[in-house]
């Protein structure tokens, strides 16, 4: 084979990770659990290069210079190791993402990247394996292996191994996000800066790990029994738990932008209007409401008094990675 291409889709986390307890090999300190979503995607295509004895990477449409292929360089190393094809490879990327979103594309980006190297260098992997691999190119890229609701497991000690994704729940049920998005510039604080400066300097730090070991205990039953208002607080309070650690490090930080907070009083009215709606928040100013997809749409309407229909995108449940013909 000289060519193939996969399809990795993007993951919210309802039960965040935030820190890490082993910078080189991506190890977490909690385990954490996502919904993945179908309308956010990458497409990476790997083939040998013939050009070049480098490694080369088109992403969106541009040549990526020396610097921005190194990670990905790196990346890709660990299959050249695992199967002993030393040869150099050419990357294209898409992300498809809606002009303007703004939202994170590693975790799709090296779920697919991690697939395609799969696949040509004939590793065969299988995706929980592949998921240990993923997680070392961007930690939330672990939980893109799979489909619907996926924990990640903290694993033990530094075991590698033992750090890796799983499906609990397929989703094919009534559930979905709403995306406001608010801002599509790059994040002033990486996730990778922001997690270090949270665990050294924030007070409230040290509460996060058990604090999250209770949702995870409580939010998997929830999602067994599709028990949609108990998933929402759990997630909701969980992505308030992790800002108020990062807004308490010294000196504070804040993702959230003054539109943030009206799309979090958007979903405290709709709540109090009885539509059951939760918001959580990432590294970045934009706001995911988790909904039932069958109300999606009438969510949607009572944001679009303040933001504008291009900045809204519903999406329904999404897969694991597959391969394109
Ligand atoms: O792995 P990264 O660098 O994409 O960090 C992800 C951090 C959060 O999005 C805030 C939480 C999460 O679990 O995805």
């Amino acid at each position: 084979m000289d060519t193939t291409t996969y399809r990795a889709y993007t993951n919210i986390a309802l039960i965040k990770y935030w820190g890490k307890r082993n910078k080189e090999l991506f190890l977490p300190v909690t385990s954490s659990l996502s919904l993945t979503l179908n309308e956010f995607y990458t497409e990476t295509t790997l083939e040998w290069n013939t050009q070049s004895n480098e490694d080369t990477f088109t992403l969106d449409g541009q040549i990526l210079d020396i610097n921005a292929i190194e990670k990905v360089s790196r990346f890709i190393n660990m299959f050249r190791d695992l199967s002993g094809i030393h040869r150099p490879v050419h990357v294209k990327s898409t992300n498809h993402v809606p002009t303007a979103a703004g939202l994170a594309s590693s975790a799709s980006a090296f779920a697919a990247l991690a697939s395609a190297c799969n696949d040509l260098f004939g590793t065969n992997l299988s995706n929980k394996e592949l998921s240990t691999y993923a997680r070392r190119g961007s930690g939330s890229a672990t939980r893109s292996l799979f489909g619907g609701f996926t924990v990640w497991h903290k694993g033990i000690g530094d075991e590698s191994d033992s750090s890796y994704a799983e499906m609990i729940d397929e989703a094919d049920w009534d559930i979905g996000m709403l995306v406001v998005m608010i801002n599509k510039e790059q994040k002033k604080i990486s996730s990778r800066v922001g997690m270090e400066h949270t665990i050294k300097t924030s007070p409230f730090y040290k509460l996060w790990p058990e604090t999250v070991a209770e949702d995870l205990e409580a939010i998997i039953p929830a999602i067994e029994n599709r028990d949609f208002p108990t998933i929402g607080q759990i997630a909701e309070h969980n992505a308030m738990k992790m800002h108020a650690t990062i807004i308490a490090a010294d000196p504070s930080m804040t993702y959230w932008e003054p539109e943030s907070l009206t799309a979090m009083n958007i979903v405290r009215d709709l709540r109090e209007a009885g539509i059951p709606c939760y918001f959580t928040m990432d590294a970045g100013p934009n706001v995911k409401v988790l909904c039932r997809l069958s109300q999606a749409e009438e969510i949607k309407k009572a944001f679009e008094k303040h933001f504008s229909s291009d900045r809204l995108v519903i999406s329904g449940p999404g897969k694991g990675p597959h391969k394109i013909s």
